[in-house]
């Protein structure tokens, strides 16, 4: 009985699938140990319009800037529409001590390309112990101010490790759809008496994930120069899915996608279907999924059969069920009625 079992399987388990593509084709897939996937590319013809990349190999290993050519980049999801860059902290240190020079504004500027600052990975977060931070927003002609926070302390033991309500440490959420933002580090309060605790103020933005706050950064943040924070992106210059979709010369989307307008940045994002996976930017990006393929992640409990975009589960001959492992899997038929039993087995 098992020989035909295994035959089964074997008709049905497809060979894989050869490994798809993340870049057009003769485009570089990496900047160091960095994967560079379409939109990005870092050489012309590579990439969407905004979507440039330097890949600068003077370092070791390689570093990836954005166009601009002074933000680092050092991760890119496709699924979430993300990207990880490094930002700069203000900084303001008692000066008697000389441990690092003072850097009291700093700014964060992706006009004209197709990132926002995300506002739901990161915080603005500013430590000290008579730390005022603010950020603006550069309007035509002025400052406008957007969002900021104050902290203050008087001893070490008021300070509590992973809290940022105010006290050592105070962060505040940003606004949405931001590309520039520009931050002001002012002391409402010299470091004259915590300067043996907390000898300077900062003020940086910050991946909320990559970041919990800890009493000894009073101490010894000055020897950090840059955080993580999170970048979200689109493509299709500010046109929602809908419109893009009317015209398909210019439809970013692959086969086998959805479109999905974008909260934050200016356009709309793309996402394999549901039983596909790969790039939905290129394409024939999105490749089916062979679910029977991996004998650990394979759904059926005998008979598996892939399909496009899905999968079949199925008995043998004399057993009955859904097949799937999740499910009633397969039973051998022991009465005449098996009708009944699966009625009894679905209550
Ligand atoms: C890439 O290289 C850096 C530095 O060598 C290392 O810290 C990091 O873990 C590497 N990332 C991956 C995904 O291998
Ligand atoms: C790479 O980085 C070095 C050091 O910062 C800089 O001098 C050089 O201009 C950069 N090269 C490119 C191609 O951006
Ligand atoms: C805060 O965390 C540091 C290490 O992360 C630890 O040494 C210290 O004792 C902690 N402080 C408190 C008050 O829990
Ligand atoms: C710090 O502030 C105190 C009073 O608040 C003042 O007496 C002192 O001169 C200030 N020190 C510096 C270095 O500005
Ligand atoms: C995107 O379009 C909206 C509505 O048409 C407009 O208000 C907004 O300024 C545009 N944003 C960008 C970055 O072009
Ligand atoms: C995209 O936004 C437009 C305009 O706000 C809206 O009509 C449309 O339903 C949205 N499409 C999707 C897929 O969310």
């Amino acid at each position: 009985m098992t020989i035909p079992f295994l035959l089964l399987h074997l008709l049905f388990t497809l060979p894989a699938t050869a490994t798809a593509a993340t870049t057009l084709p003769g485009c570089p897939t990496h900047c160091g140990n960095l994967t560079i996937p379409f939109p990005f590319g870092t050489q012309p013809g590579c990439h969407l319009p905004g979507f440039l990349l330097t890949c600068n190999t003077t370092f070791s290993p390689p570093r990836t800037f954005i166009s601009t050519g002074n933000i680092q980049l050092t991760s890119l999801s496709l699924t979430a529409s993300t990207a990880t860059i490094l930002t700069l902290i203000a900084r303001d240190c008692y000066t008697p001590l000389a441990l690092a020079p003072n850097i009291p504004t700093i700014w964060l500027d992706i006009t004209g390309l197709p990132y926002a600052i995300s506002n739901t990975r990161n915080k603005f977060t500013a430590l000290g112990c008579g730390t005022l931070a603010l950020n603006y927003r550069k309007g035509q002609s002025d400052l406008y101010y957007t969002t900021g926070c104050v902290s203050f302390c008087n001893e070490l033991s008021s300070v509590i490790n992973g809290t940022c309500s105010g006290i050592g440490c105070c962060q505040t959420a940003i606004p949405r759809g931001l590309q520039r933002i520009e931050t002001i580090l002012q002391i409402v309060k010299n470091h004259s008496n915590t300067w043996s605790f907390s000898p300077c103020s900062y003020a940086f933005l910050v991946d909320q994930d990559q970041y919990v706050f800890k009493e000894s950064d009073l101490e010894d943040f000055y020897m950090r120069d840059r955080v993580p924070a999170v970048l979200d992106w689109a493509v299709g210059n500010n046109e929602t899915c809908e419109a893009a979709a009317t015209n398909s010369a210019s439809y970013l989307c692959g086969a086998n996608t959805y479109c999905s307008n974008s909260t934050s940045a200016a356009g709309y994002r793309c996402g394999c279907l549901s039983g596909y996976a790969g790039n939905p930017y290129l394409a024939n990006g999105c490749q089916d999924i062979n679910e029977c393929e991996d004998a650990d992640t394979n759904p059926c409990s005998d008979i598996c059969e892939n399909t496009q975009g899905s999968f079949v589960c199925s008995c043998p001959h004399g057993y009955t069920g859904d097949g799937k492992k999740s499910g009633s899997g397969c039973n051998k038929q022991t009465t005449k009625f098996p009708f009944v039993q699966v009625v009894a087995g679905k209550i």
